[in-house]
C-alpha cells in the first residue's frame, strides 16, 4: 500500500485495535510512533512487532493532557522528521448505566479521553500536516457514533462528537491536501467489549454478548485485524479523494 518508510503515529496502540493496526503497518515497512497510557503493554506490543529499534518509538502519554499530547507529537516529529498517518484511536467505554445513574465524574472521564483527547491530537498533528501539505488522519468513532445505545450515553455522545470533529477538521484541511476521516466499527473482539458485556449483565456476560451479536447481521463481532485494513486503506494514497467521511465497518449493523 506504499507505506514503506512512512511515519505512522497511533494512539491507544497497546489496545486491541491499535495493536492490530500497528502490526499491519509494520508489515508494510512503516516507521511507527506508538502512544498509550499503559507503558508495560506498549513494551509488550513493541516486542511482538519485532521491527528494527530505530523504526519504532514508544511514548507513554495520557491523551487527556494537552501537554502530553504536544509532547508525543513533538517527539514523533523530532525522531522521524514528519508524520504521514495519524490514527487518533485511544478511547474508553466508561461505566454502563442509564443516563439517570451516570455520575458527573464518569461523564467527564469518557468525554475527556474520547473527545478532548481526540481534539488535542487533531490540534497538534494538523499543525504539522498542514505545514507538510500532506497527511492522512483517521479518528476512531464507532457505530455508537451513528446510533443510540441504551446504557452507554457518555460513550455514544463522545463518538457522535468525533464525527463532527472529523467533518470540521476535514474542511479546515481540505485546501492543503490533508485528509481527515473517521471509522465506525461495530463491536470488535477486544478488552473493551468484554468490559461492556460484563457492565450490561454482570451475572451473565455471555448472554449479553449473545444479545449484542444478534444486532449484527453477520452474526459475529469484528476482529481487530479487519478494522486495521480500513485504517490502512484510508491512510493510503488509494484513498486520495476521500475526506470528511465516517465509515461503518460493522457486519451490516447500521443497515438495520
Ligand atoms: N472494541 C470495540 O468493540 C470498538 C468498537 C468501536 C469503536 N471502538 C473504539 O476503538 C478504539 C480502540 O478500542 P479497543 O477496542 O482497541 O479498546 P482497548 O481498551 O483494547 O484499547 C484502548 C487503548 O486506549 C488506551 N487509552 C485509554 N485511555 C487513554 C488515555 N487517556 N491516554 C492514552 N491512552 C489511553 C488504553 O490504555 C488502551 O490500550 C477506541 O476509541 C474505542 O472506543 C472499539
Amino acid at each position: 500500500m506504499g507505506f514503506s518508510g512512512k511515519v505512522i503515529l497511533i494512539t491507544g496502540a497497546a489496545g486491541g485495535i491499535g495493536k492490530a493496526t500497528a502490526k499491519a503497518f509494520a508489515l508494510e515497512g512503516a516507521k511507527l510512533a506508538l502512544v498509550d497510557l499503559d507503558e508495560d503493554m506498549l513494551q509488550t506490543v513493541a516486542e511482538e512487532l519485532n521491527i528494527p529499534k530505530g523504526d519504532c518509538l514508544l511514548i507513554s502519554a495520557n491523551v487527556t493532557n494537552e501537554q502530553e499530547v504536544q509532547n508525543y507529537v513533538r517527539k514523533t516529529k523530532e525522531t522521524f522528521g514528519r508524520i504521514d498517518v495519524f490514527f487518533n484511536n485511544a478511547g474508553v467505554e466508561g461505566k454502563f448505566g442509564m443516563i439517570t445513574d451516570i455520575s458527573a465524574e464518569s461523564l467527564d472521564q469518557v468525554l475527556n479521553v474520547n473527545v478532548k483527547g481526540v481534539f488535542y491530537g487533531l490540534k497538534h498533528v494538523m499543525a504539522i500536516m498542514l505545514d507538510q501539505k500532506s497527511g492522512s488522519i483517521i479518528n476512531t468513532s464507532s457505530t455508537a457514533g451513528l446510533l443510540g445505545v441504551p446504557g452507554l450515553a457518555p460513550y455514544v455522545a463522545s463518538k457522535h462528537a468525533i464525527i463532527g470533529l472529523t467533518k470540521t477538521a476535514a474542511l479546515e484541511c481540505a485546501a492543503s491536501g490533508v485528509r481527515v476521516n473517521a471509522i465506525c466499527p461495530s463491536p470488535v473482539n477486544t478488552r473493551m467489549m468484554r468490559s461492556i458485556e460484563s457492565g450490561a449483565a454482570p451475572e451473565n456476560a455471555e448472554a449479553a454478548k449473545e444479545l449484542i451479536t444478534q444486532t449484527i447481521p453477520f452474526g459475529r463481532y469484528g476482529e481487530p485485524e479487519e478494522i486495521a485494513q480500513l485504517v490502512l486503506f484510508l491512510g493510503s494514497q488509494k484513498a486520495s479523494f476521500i475526506t470528511g467521511g465516517s465509515y461503518p465497518i460493522d457486519g451490516g449493523q447500521t443497515v438495520l
